[in-house]
């Protein structure tokens, strides 16, 4: 309960709510996290790496290579580009959750963001929205 809290206040927020969200689960962009700006809720990104299975090549691969980083990396740097966002991956591995936190500090330059953008696109209309 105490780290809840402190997690609370570092936000400056009552509300937190929990929401399906990584590179290819794009859908809450549009209206949901606009909506949740006006109203003082902070996202929770869950399933930030897909469960495992963004393609680690490709886009994010490349992404990787430019910035020095793993693509999980990246994946996760990606959810946290925003401004007043949480996001929560589980590890059960010990290695992984190192690598997973040093994703804390990883910014992402606009060329990168603009590479997963075009194999990731934003959504240009409502969705649906996605649980897992
Ligand atoms: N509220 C809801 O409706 C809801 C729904 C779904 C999930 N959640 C929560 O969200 C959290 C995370 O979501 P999730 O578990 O569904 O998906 P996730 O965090 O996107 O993916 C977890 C998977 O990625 C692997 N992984 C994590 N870091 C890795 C790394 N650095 N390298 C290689 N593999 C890595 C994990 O395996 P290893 O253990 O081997 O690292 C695990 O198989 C969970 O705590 C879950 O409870 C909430």
């Amino acid at each position: 309960m105490a780290a809840a809290e402190r997690c609370l206040q570092r936000l400056r927020t009552d509300y937190i709510d929990l929401f399906l969200y990584n590179l290819a689960r794009r859908g809450i962009e549009l209206d949901l996290l606009p909506w949740c700006g006006a109203h003082g809720v902070v996202p929770m990104a869950y399933s930030p790496l897909e469960q495992g299975r963004l393609d680690w090549g490709g886009a994010l691969g490349e992404a990787a290579t430019a910035v020095g980083a793993t693509p999980r990396q990246v994946a996760l740097a990606w959810t946290l580009r925003l401004p007043r966002i949480v996001s929560v991956v589980k590890s059960a591995n010990e290695d992984h959750v190192q690598e997973n936190s040093a994703a804390l500090s990883l910014r992402l330059p606009d060329p990168v963001l603009g590479l997963l953008d075009r194999a990731y696109p934003a959504p240009n209309a409502p969705v649906p929205l996605e649980s897992l």
